[in-house]
């Protein structure tokens, strides 16, 4: 019988310093394969030998030289990764969870919000949308850091920049500013209310920490955006990742299996405790 818990293994390709404490990761799988995924969707990343962690998809799947995951070093096996170079192996297991529904947004104006490492999984949709950017409506990117050098992802954003009919609209917290810093200075919610954007025709993909997205999804309720055109992702502490641990669930809710993507409607249908 196949073990559902054996990672498969995966080589580094390429490994991106983001931020002092952030790197980018692409890998492929077995031999220079890349799997099919759906921006959303995680994975388990393990450090061989230290355990595995939880990381969303960061690239558009309908890129395919390689797989991507950005990672903060926070405990064992963050670590462990932080010492990994080009050529190494790591073990994986995915895809898993649930996806963002493209369909729903097909027509529609896109908002991305995104906030430090929860740019990550917005990083994936977006460039999903912009390689299939005649689908789309107008796209406004908002990404937020605590300060300049928690910046992620400055060497594609002038990817971003360049797609048909986008904005892109980048903001440090108060006091995070350099001299030479020429982006917005605010937190992600308050920049978000001065844009240009309404709710009509539009969905707002949303992820980041939990008390930037609570704030961000009462300023988008204030703009008029619909709780189901607004879909965030949630991060619940997970260890199996496919619905048998009961480690991530909120009441009845897996957050791994009928997660990690919901609308705010939804949301709002959980206990308070996500
Ligand atoms: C669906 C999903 C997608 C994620 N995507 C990303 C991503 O793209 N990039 C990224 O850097 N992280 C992501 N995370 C969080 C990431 O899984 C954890 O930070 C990571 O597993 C820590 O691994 P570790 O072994 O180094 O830390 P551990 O030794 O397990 O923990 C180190 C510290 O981090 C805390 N911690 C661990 N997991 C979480 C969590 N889920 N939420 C809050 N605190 C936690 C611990 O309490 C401890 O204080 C995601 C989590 C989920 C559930
Ligand atoms: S992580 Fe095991 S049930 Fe969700």
């Amino acid at each position: 019988m196949e073990n559902i818990y054996l990672p498969k293994l995966a080589v580094i390709k390429e490994i991106i310093q983001e931020t002092p404490d952030t790197k980018t990761v692409r890998i492929t799988i077995n031999n220079n394969e890349c799997i099919d995924f759906l921006p959303g969707q995680f994975g388990e990343f393990s450090f061989i030998g230290e355990g595995e962690s939880t990381f969303g998809f960061s690239s558009s799947p309908l890129r395919k030289e390689f797989l991507e995951f950005s990672f903060r070093t926070s405990g064992r096996a963050t670590s462990g990764m932080n010492g990994l170079n080009p050529g190494d192996m790591i073990g994986f297991r995915g895809p898993y969870g649930n996806y963002f529904d493209t369909a729903k947004m097909k027509g529609k104006n896109l908002v991305f919000i995104g906030g430090g490492i929860g740019m990550a999984p917005v990083k994936s949709i977006l460039e999903y949308c912009i390689d299939e950017r005649s689908n789309y409506g107008k796209i406004t990117v908002l990404y937020g850091a605590r300060t300049v050098s928690d910046l992620m992802y400055k060497g594609v954003m002038e990817e971003w920049k360049k797609a048909l009919d986008t904005n892109v609209v980048i903001t440090v917290d108060p006091s995070g500013e350099t001299k030479d810093w020429t982006g917005r200075v605010g937190f992600v919610p308050t920049v978000l209310e001065q844009l240009p954007l309404k709710g009509d025709n539009a969905v707002a993909v949303v992820c980041g920490p939990l008390i930037m997205i609570k704030f961000v999804l009462k300023s988008l309720d204030k703009m008029g955006f619909d709780k189901e055109n607004i879909i965030t992702t949630l991060e619940n502490r997970m260890k199996c990742g496919l619905g048998k641990c009961g480690r991530c669930n909120v009441g009845s809710v897996y957050v791994c299996k009928d997660g990690p993507v919901f609308t705010a409607k939804e949301l709002e249908a959980l206990p308070n405790d996500f």
